[in-house]
């Protein structure tokens, strides 16, 4: 019998991470077989970039005991019944979404094959940079038995570490790296967007706003939140937190939300680094004014 870790490797799907974890997998030396893929194409593209072989959904547990499945989310269930139906009896399966747990392979699971999730904590714009930027990082892994030990070994290959995460903690897992990546896409538009208003370029505004950006993610994520917080909040600069308020009266409703939101925490975040009740209060009342 051939050991596990020699134990051929399929991937269904041949979107950006499925492209990026295949060729990762392939440069160490992992026996990736097929690379499988509803569009003819794109699947031959996607092969070409893994180094492996195109295949149809349906080819792949004739060429695999070992399955990534690496759809969109809402496809799992649907592409989990094809490969069952295509004869996937036994091996192991792992999909990569961040929100759902081994339970979106459930037919798969029906079948026979060893299920569970393996979640890099990363965003892969694209497929080249993807195989870089899938290094060193953290993996939510949520599985057990034969599925657990290759997604540590994935983890392992990959130069990364394991966050285990419970079935039904994955969706909270999934919205902290949301809040992590997607929202700081939607604070610096937001913040260009009043830097606009302000009559400065749209081209400047970003390059103006970069080295803050920078050095307050590095800050924080140095510090911890708590000790890195700076700013008008933090000094209980009441008149200046008014004064910004009514600034963004005229911003898009979506950004004067997300102001406001943002807002508030901060205040709950001064007050952990010692601002007194009283003036968080206050502070807070500014915000109630519409
Ligand atoms: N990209 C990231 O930053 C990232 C990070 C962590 C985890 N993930 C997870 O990785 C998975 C794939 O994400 P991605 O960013 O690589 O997506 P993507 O680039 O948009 O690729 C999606 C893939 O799913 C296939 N697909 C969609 N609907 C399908 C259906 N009904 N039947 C069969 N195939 C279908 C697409 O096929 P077609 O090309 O034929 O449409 C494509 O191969 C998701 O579960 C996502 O949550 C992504």
């Amino acid at each position: 019998m051939v050991p596990r870790h020699m134990q051929a490797i399929g991937i269904a799907g041949t979107g950006r991470l499925a492209q990026a974890l295949g060729r990762l997998l392939v440069e160490a030396g992992e026996p990736v077989a097929a690379i499988a893929g509803r569009n003819q194409e794109r699947t031959r593209a996607a092969a070409a970039f893994v180094g492996a072989r195109a295949a149809t959904f349906s080819e792949l547990p004739a060429l695999a005991s070992r399955l990534l499945v690496v759809v969109s989310d809402d496809a799992l269930e649907q592409v989990a019944a094809t490969l069952a139906a295509a004869g996937m009896r036994d091996g192991v399966a792992l999909h990569t979404s961040g929100a759902r747990g081994p339970e979106a392979l459930k037919p798969l699971a029906e079948a026979g094959v060893c299920c569970g999730a393996l979640h890099p904590l990363q965003t892969i714009p694209s497929p080249e940079a993807g195989v870089k930027a899938l290094r060193g990082i953290a993996f939510g892994v949520t599985a057990e038995g034969a599925a657990a030990a290759w997604a540590e070994h994935i983890v392992r290959v990959a130069g990364g570490w394991m966050l285990r995460i419970p079935a039904e903690m994955r969706a909270t897992y999934h919205a902290a790296g949301v809040m992590a990546s997607n929202f700081v896409t939607a604070l610096v538009d937001g913040a260009a967007m009043l830097m606009r208003m302000a009559g400065i370029a749209e081209s400047d505004a970003l390059r103006a706003l970069a080295p803050l950006l920078k050095t307050a993610v590095e800050t924080t994520l140095a510090l911890g939140p708590v000790a890195a917080l700076t700013g008008p909040i933090q000094r209980g600069d009441r008149d200046t937190v008014a004064l910004h308020w009514a600034a963004t009266a005229a911003a898009p409703p979506t950004v004067r939300q997300l102001y406001k939101a943002g807002s508030l925490h901060l205040i709950e975040l001064a007050q952990r680094r010692g601002l007194a009740p009283e003036m968080a209060q206050q502070l807070r009342r500014i915000y109630q004014r519409g």
